[in-house]
């Protein structure tokens, strides 16, 4: 993240207004951090200001900047946002001047965006910036709420006109009653801006700098013209009720727009992050988490309470009850679950059988293989057509490092099998039942490492007549 001065690449740059700890969400953690349908909740304004083309970007980040910076830097890359610090949170107006620090000398249209507010669509940013580009006035966005409590309201005069913003602690009885609200969301010239936050004052009820000073102030300069949004939009995130509340709205629009060619059994308890992509004629069921870049092909069929993190599912694959991915690649018309665990480097091929319990890490399986109980396969090679039997474990770890299993075309593996790794299975080679395998195993040959059996007939009436007998003889 650069912290100079920022290249002017557009004539319209984003303050991002950040610094707040968030006190409401009564959090070890900044309220910027707090994870919003897999996503920071401050890289919201940031991904609305990457779609809008804004440049610079600037962040004024405060508690936990350091933290908060890392973030965006993982999540956005180096140089994308600059930050700006605020040690302390002498209220709206303050944060927004020293982000004009940052636009030294750059001329265009800002918008402020806030931390906290993920909710507002591109349409609605964008037709604020156009109706500030205009006229070359102050744009607000504003909203009717049926309990206004809390927000800052609008003052028009007798024409209709925005007069100013009055901040509900500064509010008299009268001005209380106004449901038109103030969003906090602005797009004016930079040189305005920068006029009006230098001659605030911390006079009014919270000894702040408010930034809602600078509307009056607009109404007797530049003009001032509101665009209305939805109380859905205008929605902050201030506790926790309210993260989850917001997660839901987002869920549900992204859950909407892919109910339109996938069946979503019961879309209210299906969660989907915005990365996931699914084909054509899939099916959904009931309380299924798709998380990060999930990709699901056409007519797949994921069941009740699978959950998937960045994997890939091939057409027509069937994902049985409870099926748990990540990181994996799932093959077309592979079948897997019910109570399947596919952990990271996980590569299942077409036609691919994993069934209930069965574990699999950095393993994969080649066209038509089968593993279908109670298996963990770690660290393991496996080509075409191999069948695993139940209860086969591949033993990859000695303490110290991994090492690696490979079992060859067509071998069959016996059910309850050890293979110590390392360790390699030939072609078309079979194990038998209960063994442990610690050495390479031939093409073809059979491997069979079981102790002989002895039988002694009669054991169970020698056993049972000496204890019956005692039983009987005591007094
Ligand atoms: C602000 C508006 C109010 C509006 C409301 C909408 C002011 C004075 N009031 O009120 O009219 O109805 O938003 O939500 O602007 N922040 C900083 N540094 C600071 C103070 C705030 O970065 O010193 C950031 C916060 O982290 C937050 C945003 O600015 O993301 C808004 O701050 P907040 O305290 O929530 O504003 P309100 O007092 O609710
Ligand atoms: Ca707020």
């Amino acid at each position: 993240m650069s912290r100079g001065q920022p290249k002017a690449k557009t004539d319209l740059a984003c303050l991002i207004l950040a610094a707040g700890k968030g006190t409401r969400m009564y959090s070890g953690r900044a309220k910027m951090l707090h994870q919003l349908l897999g996503m920071p909740l401050v890289s919201y304004p940031v991904e609305r200001a990457l779609e809008l083309h804004a440049s610079p970007i600037v962040a004024v980040l405060g508690f936990q900047r350091a933290e908060v910076e890392k973030v965006l830097i993982a999540r956005h890359g180096q140089g994308t946002v600059t930050v700006v610090e605020q040690t302390e949170q002498k209220g709206t107006g303050h944060a927004v001047r020293l982000g004009l620090a940052a636009l030294r000398g750059w001329e265009g249209t800002v918008l402020i965006l806030y931390g906290d507010v993920p909710l507002l669509s591109r349409e609605t940013l964008t037709a604020l910036v156009k109706k500030s580009r205009q006229g070359g006035t102050l744009a607000i966005l504003t909203a009717e709420l049926a309990r206004p409590h809390g927000y800052g309201r609008v003052i028009r005069d007798s024409r209709g006109h925005v007069a100013g913003v009055v901040e509900d602690k500064d509010a008299s009885e009268d001005q209380r009653r106004i449901t038109e609200v103030n969003a906090g969301i602005y797009a004016a010239p930079a040189a305005f801006l920068r006029q009006a936050t230098a001659r605030l004052s911390p006079r009014n009820a919270q000894g702040e700098l408010y930034l809602t000073d600078i509307i009056a102030k607009a109404a007797s300069s530049i003009g001032v013209v509101s665009v209305t949004v939805s109380t859905e939009e205008m929605a902050g995130v201030n506790d926790r009720q309210q993260l989850v509340s917001v997660e839901k709205i987002l869920c549900r629009r992204i859950v909407e727009q892919l109910g339109k060619h996938a069946t979503f059994r019961d879309p209210e308890t299906a969660l989907v992050e915005a990365g996931v992509a699914i084909d054509e004629d899939v099916e959904i069921g009931r309380n299924v988490v798709l998380r990060g870049r999930t990709r699901i092909g056409a007519g797949v069929r994921v069941d009740d309470g699978c959950i998937l993190t960045d994997t890939e599912v091939g057409a027509g694959a069937n994902l049985l009850p409870y099926t748990v991915a990540t990181q994996s690649c799932i093959g077309p018309g592979a079948k897997v679950g019910p109570f399947a665990h596919l952990r990271p480097g996980t590569e299942l091929g077409p036609e691919v059988h994993v069934g209930n319990f069965v574990e699999t890490k950095k393993s994969r399986l080649g066209r038509g293989s089968k593993a279908n109980h109670l298996t963990y396969l770690g660290d393991t090679i496996i080509g075409e057509r191999v069948n695993v039997g139940a209860g086969t474990i591949t033993c990859n770890y000695n303490g110290y490092e991994k090492r690696q299993t490979i079992i060859e075309d067509g071998a069959f593996i016996g059910s309850d099998t050890q293979l110590v790794a390392p360790v390699r299975v030939g072609k078309r080679a079979v194990v038998a039942a209960g063994a442990t395998i610690t050495e390479d195993i031939r093409d073809g040959a059979l491997a069979i490492t079981r102790a002989p059996l002895t039988q002694v007939d009669g054991y169970a009436d020698r056993v049972a007549a000496r204890y019956t007998n005692k039983a009987t003889s005591k007094p």
